[in-house]
């Protein structure tokens, strides 16, 4: 049915939330699922959105969340995996799980929301994971899309605040020579692309991948962020080995603020491929990073 709730599993969540906007900016109904899920502080009365507690890890609230459903989005995230959930648990278990019951649902669109570099071969558990979660969506939901994005940037993001952070340093470690290549993307450039992908013609593609206008190494985005915040400060080449024994020694942390996963993404490049899917298709421009800088770095 044409107004069939959306659930968008990880609605809460940096991407998620900003899919849920453009969601129901495009005229759907819209349901968060989360394992505490929480209204948007932008949320308006009238809005057509509904809350629901669901653990990806779990059948019955996971067939709960999707009951009645006209599409559905993965947007659930682990980036440390401790003793109490392991990678495989989220990103190939439950993205699987989920994939499932949409199909015994009667689900007719699922977007499975990866990242680019997936690759089942990678020394990278949380890498390996993030290749087999697709497989298997893809076993369970034949027609479902996967969309891959690089490194998201917006308002109150990870990316640009942690690096305006580190730029408060002396001296700016570089992930060895700082020329990794990352195509840095606007969360809500990416949650207009999943609005296409749920509405409308059947996509044309299996995977997308989402990146920005440009190609950026990682120390010019370093150099940007500099110019940008009037400061200046010397960039230091840290070798590889290095930072996978301070991912080491950080793994001890409740918390770790790196890891080895981490180090691992950032020795390869993270930008669009061959062959797969892009915003050209789906009728979004995406915007520069260099352009959103007032509205990400407001408070730094
Ligand atoms: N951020 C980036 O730069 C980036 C780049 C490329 C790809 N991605 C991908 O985009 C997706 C979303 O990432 P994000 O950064 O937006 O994540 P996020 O901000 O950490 O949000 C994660 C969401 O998942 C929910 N969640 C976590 N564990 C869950 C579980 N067991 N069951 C149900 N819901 C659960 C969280 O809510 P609760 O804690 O309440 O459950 C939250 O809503 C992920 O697949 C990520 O790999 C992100």
């Amino acid at each position: 049915m044409p107004n069939d709730p959306i659930t968008v599993f990880g609605g809460s969540g940096f991407l998620g939330s900003a899919i849920v906007h453009e969601l129901l900016g495009a005229g759907h109904a819209v349901r968060i699922a989360a394992r505490q899920p929480t209204l948007p502080a932008w949320v308006k009365e009238s809005d057509p959105l509904s809350l629901v507690s669901a653990d990806i890890r779990d059948e019955a609230s996971v067939a709960d969340a999707l009951d009645g459903a006209g599409g559905v989005v993965n947007a659930v995230s682990l980036y440390v995996q401790g003793r109490k959930t392991r990678f495989d648990e989220i990103h190939v278990e439950g993205a699987g799980r989920l994939a499932r019951l949409a199909t015994a649902a009667g689900i007719k669109r699922l977007v499975h929301i990866s990242g680019i570099g997936s690759d089942s071969r990678s020394r990278s558990p949380y890498v390996r994971a993030r290749a087999r979660g697709e497989a298997e969506v893809i076993a369970e939901f034949p027609k479902a899309v996967i969309v891959r994005p690089s490194v998201l940037f917006g308002p109150r993001d990870a990316f640009l605040s942690n690096l305006a952070e580190l730029t408060r340093l002396p001296v700016i470690p570089l992930f060895g020579r700082g020329d990794t290549l990352l195509q840095p993307v606007h969360v809500v450039d990416v949650a207009r692309a999943v609005v296409r992908l749920l509405g409308g013609n059947p996509p044309h593609w299996r995977i997308y991948e989402l990146g920005g206008p440009d190609v950026i190494r990682y120390r010019d985005i370093l150099t940007l962020l500099l110019t940008y915040l009037e400061r200046r400060r010397p960039l230091l080449p840290v070798p590889f080995p290095l930072w996978h024994l301070v991912a080491l020694a950080a793994s001890v942390l409740p918390n770790p603020p790196l890891t080895r996963d981490q180090v691992i993404l950032m020795q390869q490049d993270n930008c669009v491929s061959e062959a797969v899917g892009t915003f050209a298709e789906l009728d979004v421009v995406p915007r520069a990073m260099r352009d959103c800088l007032p509205e990400c770095l407001t408070t730094t």
